[in-house]
């Protein structure tokens, strides 16, 4: 099983379990976490599943995929470089302890 935690603008976490093949977009929703939507379904066509990965995590959730930049472009959140769809973090046991941050206009 792989633990995922979400953390909101205030700091608030919640730590649900996932399972391998999972998005951490459908994790979130599955959950009910505040601040991810995910308005287009994980097909990478609204940004409202954006997230910050944690510092510590960014080597270890993998390259933007092929027009996600583009589309955080157009996220309510600043892009920063920890930026992801969280549609498009594919997750696998080696994510197993992952954190990522919600951004605050999302909250
Ligand atoms: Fe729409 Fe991720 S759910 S881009």
């Amino acid at each position: 099983m792989i633990n995922i935690t979400f953390i909101q603008p205030d700091g608030r976490e919640t730590t649900v379990e996932a399972k391998p093949g999972d998005s951490a977009m459908q994790v979130a929703l599955n959950n009910n976490i505040d601040g991810i939507i995910a308005e287009c379904g994980g097909s990478m066509a609204c940004a409202t599943c954006h997230v910050y990965v944690a510092d510590d995590w960014l080597d270890r959730t993998g390259d933007r995929m092929d027009g996600e930049e583009d589309m955080l472009d157009c996220a309510m959140a600043e892009m920063k470089d920890s930026s992801r769809l969280s549609c498009q973090i594919k997750l696998t046991e080696a994510h197993d302890g992952l954190r990522l941050h919600i951004p605050e206009e999302q909250g």
